[in-house]
């Protein structure tokens, strides 16, 4: 390893490097022959000398230098680096280092991976380095779509082993962020020491400074010559970024000018209010506190129709399934239409802290640069996945087959389902995980090798499945799952798509595969969520004078229930543009009001529909007659006991219903008003909310913030729709 540059940063690389591995060779360049004299005496770094013979030995360059003097180094590191080197930088601004990079050979441009860690100190110099600097801190890589993704997995790993957690990020989006969260304030700070200092009374102002200028003029001690180089290397960015600042002053100081004291004290007040939040949410709670807190309420005020023509955001199982399969696959797996919601953002945590460089999501995109089917790393903390089931069941089977050790945990609502149906079946493959004595997370998975096994599904579970055949991919041997029922079958055509050969009977009811095969890497489009679309498909199926076409919807015949069980109650639904998107059957969704009949819902109808029963609800509820669900026991350990809360609300608001242990009795009626609970389950609220479209009066949703996880900008896109729903910050 060589570290050019041996300041504050490239010292502290060099110290934290030495302190995790006291044998890791280190090399160091600078021009400052008393810091390297110092590096030698400390034993931080083990050799010095010229940047030709320190160069033409290393198999990893980091440079730490100041921007302008990285992008005048690389073509000088690019000419005398071995050829399966790999270059990375540690500099604050991104796009002008990679144009320079980019007119070097595309060989060099592929292992040259831009880093910056968010890390660092007003004091400078390798005598301000310190061991510790980078830990709990987060560093950015900025890869490109065409960098080795091996070369972002050492560069990873580097940071990890200096205690970093590594994001990744667009480099455009990279220096965005900067200029606001970094650059900005030191600028501020320059410009108020310079401009007090320049003062006639200078002397007092610094004398009689309290806390408050010493806190605020803190950066300004921060070394001149970075600063400028980043100033001007990131200047578009900044000027941006400073024009929207420079607009809010003249408001502050004509506010001041005024002396218009409640406008100020407003203002102050949202920032304080700000600052508070953003500091509880980032800093100070767990991840887990800091979803359970935040709270908001639907409110649906009765009447109105749909119509439009909208898009709903991408399927939630799909998006999972692309990052876990894409984490595992050799290459770089870029995914479109992503969805940007809490569950699946949990299942890109969980891998980020497995040692995955993942960019975005990002208006709906995201580029995994996949490690391989052992590449992953052990988690240095317990992973976190929210609300998201299936998060937890699928990464249960690939974790179980891993040489390390993990532990996964979740929300209270993820914490009280079963996990046993996962953990029984690994542990015949041979996996050693421990749940708490209700078979429920948190689970402590030990890594192991796994045997495959031939596995009758008791429920027909697409998780179950999945999470098996996952942990199949390690497995000795074959591993095969039969379902009771035919299940959603993502995984099967996305294990296909990455190119592992797996074999499903005639009836499409075994599916088994054989452990040892690689997955390559591909390109993904995610449909819209028809799970997502439910809501408004059963939204304009229940409001005479709708008519609404849905873009892009998946309609896999395993997930596709919703639209039978709703045409079998007479709902007037066509289909346009059947077309075939990376494997998955999409297209165009239209619907217009017809009044709906209450069915009796066909047994193998549930899997197709298993996550659609809230809306269907509320379509029985306003349909003629009866409508009768049984074998649908499953419903009672979703994200809540579906069946009692839907039950429940119906109650609330007039609807006869009659519960069964696995299913519901639903009598169609007039749809009154009042408080319900959603029970924090994200398909419940949405559920009700729809609801007031045929209410006679207020629909109050308590317990909605869930929504987010499944479906970011319900709310507007509900009220797009037609729906009269406002949601409320409940404290
Ligand atoms: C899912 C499978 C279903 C479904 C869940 C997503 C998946 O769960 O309810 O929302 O992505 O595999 P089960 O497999 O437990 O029925």
């Amino acid at each position: 390893m060589l570290i050019v540059g041996l300041g504050l940063i490239g010292g502290s690389i060099a110290r934290g490097l030495k302190r995790a591995n006291p044998d890791q060779p280190i090399a160091a360049v600078d021009t400052d022959t008393e810091a390297l004299a110092e590096a030698s005496a400390q034993a931080v770094i083990d050799r010095s000398g010229t940047l030709a013979e320190l160069a033409a030995a290393a198999d990893i360059v980091i440079l730490a230098l100041p921007p302008m003097t990285t992008v005048a180094m690389i073509p000088e590191i690019a000419a005398c680096v071995r050829q399966d080197a790999v270059v990375t930088d540690v500099a604050s601004v991104k796009s002008a280092i990679l144009e320079s990079v980019n007119k070097l050979e595309p060989e060099f441009v592929a292992r040259f991976v831009p880093g910056h860690p968010i890390a660092g100190s007003e004091k400078s110099g390798f005598s301000a380095s310190r061991a510790d600097l980078f830990s709990d801190r987060n560093v950015i890589l900025t890869p490109q779509s065409d960098t080795n993704p091996e070369a972002v997995a050492l560069v990873n790993e580097l940071w990890r082993k200096l205690g970093c957690s590594v994001l990744g990020m667009n480099l455009d989006r990279h220096d965005a962020v900067l200029a606001a969260t970094s650059h900005l304030p030191h600028l501020l700070a320059y410009a108020l020491v310079d401009a007090l200092a320049k003062q006639e009374q200078s002397e007092d102002i610094f004398r009689y400074a309290a806390g408050g200028f010493a806190d605020f003029s803190r950066l300004a001690s921060s070394d001149a010559k970075m600063w400028s180089d980043i100033f001007v290397s990131n200047s578009s960015a900044i000027v941006h970024v400073l024009d929207t600042y420079i607009q809010n002053l003249h408001k502050l100081r004509e506010l001041i000018d005024h002396q218009e004291h409640a406008p100020l004290m407003k203002l102050f007040s949202e920032a304080k209010t700000a600052r508070d939040n953003f500091l509880k949410r980032y800093f100070e709670s767990s991840n887990a506190m800091a979803i359970e807190e935040r709270d908001t309420q639907f409110v649906i005020e009765p009447g109105g129709w749909i119509c439009g023509n909208l898009r709903v955001p991408g399927d939630k199982s799909i998006s999972h399934r692309s990052v876990i399969l894409g984490a595992i696959a050799n290459g770089v797996t870029r995914v479109r239409g992503f969805l940007e919601g809490e569950d699946a953002i949990n299942t890109v945590a969980a891998f980020r802290e497995m040692g995955v460089t993942i960019i975005g999501p990002e208006n709906g995109e995201l580029t995994i640069f996949g490690v391989g089917k052992h590449g992953l790393k052990a988690p240095r903390n317990p992973l976190y996945l929210g609300n998201s089931g299936t998060s937890m069941r699928l990464l249960t089977g690939l974790l179980a087959a891993q040489s390390f050790d993990s532990e996964l945990i979740g929300d209270e609502s993820l914490s009280a389902r079963p996990m046993q149906r996962v953990a029984g079946p690994l542990q015949e493959m041979g996996a050693a995980i421990d749940t708490d004595s209700e078979g429920r997370s948190p689970l402590r998975i030990r890594g192991a090798s796994l045997k495959g096994i031939d596995y009758a599904m008791p429920m027909a579970s697409a998780q179950v499945k999945s999470c098996l055949l996952l942990a199949g991919l390690y497995a000795e041997g074959e591993t095969a799952v039969s379902e009771p029922a035919v299940c959603r079958d993502h995984t099967e055509r996305m294990l296909s798509g990455f190119g592992y050969s797996l074999h499903s009977d005639d009836k499409r009811q075994r599916i088994s595969l054989t452990g040892g095969q690689m997955l390559t890497a591909i390109d993904i489009d995610i449909p819209g969520d028809i799970s997502s679309a439910a809501f408004l498909m059963v939204a304009a199926a229940i409001s005479p004078g709708s008519s609404l076409c849905l873009q892009h919807v998946g309609i896999n015949p395993t997930r596709s229930g919703i639209i039978n069980i709703l045409r079998a109650m007479g709902a007037d639904i066509e289909l346009s543009n059947e077309r075939e998107v990376g494997g998955e059957p999409v297209a165009d969704v239209a619907i217009h009001y017809r009044r709906l009949r209450g069915i009796v819902i066909p047994e193998d109808q549930i899997p197709l529909a298993i996550d659609e029963f809230p809306a269907i609800f509320i379509a029985a509820s306003c349909a003629e007659g009866e409508t009768l669900l049984r074998g649908a026991a499953e419903l009672r350990v979703k994200e809540s006991d579906r069946i009692d809360a839907m039950a429940t609300g119906l109650t609330t608001m007039g609807i006869e219903s009659e519960t069964f242990e696995d299913g519901i009795r639903i009598v169609g009626g007039p749809l009154g008003g009042g408080e319900v609970d959603s029970r924090g389950d994200h398909r419940i609220a949405m559920a009700f909310a729809i609801a007031g479209l045929q209410a006679t009066a207020t629909i109050t949703v308590n317990n909605c913030a869930n929504v987010a996880t499944s479906f970011p900008g319900f709310v507007d896109l509900a009220r797009q729709a037609g729906i009269r729903l406002t949601e409320r910050a409940v404290s």
